[in-house]
């Protein structure tokens, strides 16, 4: 008799057809098992990792900022590592499932989010922050305090769990926005509201967020256009945890001039780092 036995997981690894100088190295943290990424080859190398977290209400707009500045920071050839929470790991994947069907109890959705956060910083966040890598995240613990804070959970608690084993970020950008604002943007994506998305729970998440504010926060106006909202996050990250680096480079002296101009207002100094930079 023929027996079927169980085939080997396959791994399938996706070349991308782009001129060798630019793509070469594989992050292998980015396979997650089953597809290796090919990102562009670090050349300049930070004295050490960095840890940015982008956070705000669902129609914020912090994921456009952080794809914006993740492809910035390669650009001018840091080692960077993106990711995001819920990530696409098991229990990440446990999460989104429930969204559109039955919702977890408080509780239950937050032992998901923390098994799906200590997951990540074992296997992604750590080592990439021990080699040395820019690493950016799309959401972190500021959002379990802020959703599952806004469930009834004690915010109190919930930072300090997190805290227990979760890397503190070197910045974590807040990218704020009136719920209703948020919502409009949200319905304008296209892909329909969920359960964690309502103006009451969103006005609620946002208060939990801008409780969180403090010398780790950089508090932006996410309502503005998004390449001034841009000029805002590059002010911030490279004045503030990246500023060693931009003080050492050739390149970014322009950007380090004008950190020293004292007349110029931080919003000047947003919207010249834009033109200095060539980015929109
Ligand atoms: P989030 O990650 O916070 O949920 P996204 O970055 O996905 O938000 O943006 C939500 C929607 O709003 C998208 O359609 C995006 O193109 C749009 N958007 C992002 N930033 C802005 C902005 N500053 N002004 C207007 N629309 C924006
Ligand atoms: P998703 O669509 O993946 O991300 P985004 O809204 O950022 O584009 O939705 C993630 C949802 O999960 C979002 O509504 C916030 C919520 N969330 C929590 O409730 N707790 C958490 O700890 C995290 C990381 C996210």
């Amino acid at each position: 008799m023929k027996t079927c036995r169980p085939r080997a997981k396959q791994v399938s690894v996706i070349v991308f057809s782009l001129p060798e100088s630019t793509f070469s190295t594989v992050h292998p943290e980015r396979s997650r098992g089953t597809v290796l990424f090919l990102g562009p080859v670090p050349t300049q190398r930070l004295p050490r990792g960095v840890l940015l977290a982008f956070e705000g209400i669902d129609g914020s707009g912090k994921s456009t900022q952080a794809k914006k500045f993740v492809a910035w920071a390669q650009s001018i050839g840091l080692d960077v590592v993106s990711s995001r929470e819920p990530t696409d790991g098991p229990w990440g994947k446990k999460i989104r499932d429930a969204r559109f069907t039955a919702r977890m109890s408080p509780e239950d959705e937050l032992a998901a989010f923390i098994a799906d956060r200590k997951e990540h910083v074992a296997t992604l966040i750590k080592p990439a922050l021990e080699r040395g890598a820019l690493v950016v995240i799309d959401r972190y613990y500021y959002s379990t305090v802020a959703y599952q804070g806004a469930r009834g959970l004690d915010p109190a608690a919930l930072l300090q769990k997190n805290r227990a084993f979760a890397p503190v970020p070197d910045l974590v950008v807040l990218v704020d926005v009136e719920p209703k604002a948020a919502l409009e943007r949200i319905a304008t994506r296209g892909q329909g509201t969920d359960l964690f998305e309502n103006l009451a729970t969103l006005t609620k998440v946002r208060e939990l967020f801008l409780s969180l504010v403090d010398a780790h926060v950089a508090l932006i106006d996410g309502a503005r256009a998004p390449e001034v909202v841009f000029g805002d996050v590059l002010l911030r990250v490279l004045s503030g945890p990246l500023a060693g680096f931009v003080g050492e480079s050739d390149e970014l002296q322009p950007v380090a001039k004008l950190f020293e101009n004292d007349r110029l207002t931080p919003a000047q100094k947003a919207e010249r780092i834009r033109q200095v930079l060539k980015v929109g």
